[in-house]
């Protein structure tokens, strides 16, 4: 019931690392938590930058992390990946005319579509979304029954979201897929991209996204010169519709130290020096 989101895993082939981390031990523990806690999810989504440098070895290492995963999993362009190598090693993924990996997904009463944001420029990292993209969006939002509720993923944010460095590379198509959108406003727009859990609305649409799975990018409001990146633990969303909700749950993998009953208030923590989480 429901599907789970991730976002970001930026691999690089095994045993490589990224900012001294492995994108694929990170995924890997995604996974198992996925298996223990939530294989009824539907399935898997993931948010784009699939990869961090976009080569085939790198998709292999991703395909290779991603076997053990006991729900079906669908993947996203991001501005790091490249759709060659990747089609090489996810040939199943649906393509649109043009070659992009668009597609719509059936989760309960949601109807997910899923855009791809790849900049055909190689190295820009700013969002586009094409005519044919769009087109594409504007068709499926039409066959979109009145009864289903509708979410739109990309892996750019269509917006300012006060982070200029990250402003800098968001879609710039934004006003282009705003004039599909409003024919029929989304219940939910969900993103990657910035590697931050962030939620909010924009033009009535809410809107969420999460950590980053490998990375995480610092909370930096000013317009700093360099992106700062922090280490966090990753985030998984469990996104379910409810009766008359869409309810997002984020968790953490691996910051989840222990799991406990409430009711004995004064019960010790044996993980905590006089109950002091932070030194
Ligand atoms: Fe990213
Ligand atoms: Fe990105």
């Amino acid at each position: 019931m429901g599907f789970i989101h991730i976002t970001d895993p930026h691999f690089v082939p095994a045993p490589e690392l990224l900012y001294g981390m492995s994108p694929a031990a990170r995924l890997s523990a995604g996974v198992q938590l996925i298996n223990e806690a939530h294989a009824d999810a539907d399935f898997l989504l993931v948010t784009g930058d699939l990869a961090h440098y976009g080569e085939q070895a790198a998709y292999e290492t991703l395909r290779d992390s991603l076997a053990p995963l006991e729900v079906p999993v669908h993947l996203m362009m991001g501005n790091h990946d490249s759709r060659a190598p990747f089609r090489a090693v996810f040939p199943d993924t649906p393509e649109i005319e043009g070659g992009f990996f668009q597609f719509a997904l059936e989760c309960d009463d949601l109807r997910i579509l899923c855009l791809d944001s790849l900049n055909d420029v190689p190295g820009d990292h700013i969002g586009r979304l094409c005519e044919t993209r769009l087109r594409w969006l504007d068709e499926q939002i039409a066959l979109t029954p009145d009864d289903k509720r509708l979410i739109v993923a990309n892996h750019h944010p269509a917006f300012d979201l006060g982070m200029p460095k990250l402003d800098e590379i968001k879609l710039a198509d934004s006003d282009a897929l705003w004039e599909v959108l409003e024919r029929r406003k989304p219940d939910m727009f969900v993103f990657g991209h910035v590697h931050r859990p962030i939620s909010g609305v924009w033009r009535g649409i809410p809107f969420h996204t999460v950590r980053g799975f490998n990375h995480q990018v610092a909370l930096q409001l000013s317009d700093d010169p360099v992106v700062m990146l922090t280490d966090e633990n990753p985030d998984i969303a469990l996104i379910r519709p409810a009766t008359d909700s869409i309810v997002v749950f984020t968790r953490s993998v691996g910051g989840e130290i222990r799991t406990y009953e409430s009711g004995e208030e004064n019960m010790q923590n044996p993980l905590l020096e006089n109950g002091r989480l932070f030194a």
